[in-house]
């Protein structure tokens, strides 16, 4: 047993071991200029522990090949690890089976997926897909492209002003025209955490397959796809503490085998002439030419290190941050915390009274403290607040009450700069 997880063992909190992870993220150590880095935009891009640099680095130094294509060496052993990486995925998120966990570029490539693999065959004119006023763009954008090419309708669940949805509002919008719903497990501009259980049931007692966008969920909660019942569950790799250009796809295996390929290429046929193709069976009907086998590899052993430390004690400590974070920023004059749910992440959209949310990211930067400012890809969300910005602090479990209090030092020179 290492180190880590001996004191993880011990101890009630990971505050108590939360330098020792510190110490496993060389980037944490960084200066920007002459002030030490406070990284706080989590949501937007995770950091990478050494584990899993480290994991990159043997990868490409002594098991890459192409994978799928060859009987030598290295090849199987690339095929391998690749193979255990999508185990690995399997196990995190409970599904049933490892076919049914598909490697795509990310989030955004796996709606576009279940958008051209399923909807482009299941959806036609008149039908309806609901939406949330919640959504990042890239679970409305290709739903948008869909309803053009269909003809179908777009119906949206609203929220109320502490940014949670209205669920009466959800059920009221099914009837039997009802195709699809897609569904965010956590709102990435607000953090408000769905109650997407209940709503997937109410929809599947209807008859409607659900695809829930975790892309903000799988880092902080413990997702279970076979105990939520959706039928679609995507997230990405880059906010797991894993390499960018790697995500997945889950889907129930009944489901992908319905759906059409959505890029044809190499590994996704069996049989291949001129007058007649056959798909391979899945996973691989959805992995046309060579994937991103190093950034996969690097994903699966993400996941070992974040199961490790444990998604439950993660949860628990970063509420901690978020209450603690929460009380002071509520406290400050002139600061407004948009979204205000009772169940959120560590995510803290914030206005400041008379201050561009730029200029607030600005300052911040000065001090080290990087957050995200801007509509964070969900303008409909900025919409329902009549705002066309907020600063975005976003936590995870590396972070520390120190580094809250960075922020709200931070935040104190903003206001001495612009209201003095
Ligand atoms: N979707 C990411 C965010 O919310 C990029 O910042």
């Amino acid at each position: 047993m290492g180190a880590l997880e001996k004191m993880l063992q011990a101890s009630n909190s990971l505050a108590t071991c939360v330098d020792r992870i510190r110490a496993d993220f060389p980037i944490l150590n960084l200066k920007i200029g002459d002030k030490s880095l406070v990284y706080l935009d989590n949501a937007a891009s995770s950091q990478m522990p050494q584990f899993v640099i480290d994991r990159l680095v043997r990868y490409q130094t002594t098991q890459h090949a192409n994978i799928h294509r060859a009987v030598h060496h290295l090849s199987e052993v690339a095929t391998h690890e690749y193979e255990v990486a999508r185990r690995k995925l399997q196990h995190f998120i409970n599904a049933r089976e490892d076919k049914e966990v598909i490697f795509t570029s990310g989030t955004t490539d796996a709606i576009n997926l279940v958008m051209h693999g399923y909807g482009r065959k299941f959806i036609q004119k008149g039908d309806e897909i609901i939406l949330t006023h919640l959504e990042h763009h890239s679970n409305i954008v290709p739903w948008q492209m869909l309803a053009q090419e269909k003809e179908a309708i777009i119906r949206v669940v609203p929220i109320n002003d502490s940014g949670e949805l209205l669920v009466d509002e959800y059920e009221k919008l099914f009837n039997a025209n009802t195709r699809f719903v897609g569904l965010t497990h956590v709102s990435n501009a607000l953090g408000t955490i769905n109650p997407i259980k209940e709503m997937i049931a109410f929809a599947h007692q209807r008859g409607v397959p659900v695809l829930i966008d975790g892309a903000q969920a799988a880092a902080h909660l413990t997702v279970d796809v076979q105990a939520l019942d959706c039928d679609f569950y995507v997230f990405s790799a880059h906010k797991l503490c894993g390499p960018t250009g790697i995500g997945i796809l889950y889907g129930k295996a009944h489901q992908l085998e319905a759906m059409q390929p959505y890029k044809g290429g190499g590994d996704m046929i069996s049989s291949v002439s001129f007058e007649k193709t056959t798909y391979n069976t899945i996973p691989y009907k959805f992995e046309a030419g060579t994937p991103p086998i190093a950034a996969a590899i690097g994903f699966g052993a993400a996941i070992d290190y974040l199961s490790n430390i444990g998604l439950d004690a993660i949860a628990q400590y970063e509420h901690e941050l978020l209450t603690y974070a929460t009380e002071r920023l509520s406290i400050i004059p002139g600061v407004t915390i948009i979204g205000n749910s009772a169940s959120k992440v560590a995510v803290i959209s914030f206005t400041m009274d008379g201050i561009h949310p730029h200029d607030v990211g600005t300052l911040l930067n000065e001090e080290g403290v990087a957050i995200r400012t801007g509509h964070h890809c969900a303008q409909p969300v900025m919409q329902r607040f009549n705002i066309p910005a907020t600063s975005r602090a976003s936590f995870s479990f590396y972070n520390t009450k120190d580094e809250v209090d960075a922020l709200i030092e931070g935040i104190q020179i903003v206001k001495k700069v612009f209201l003095s």
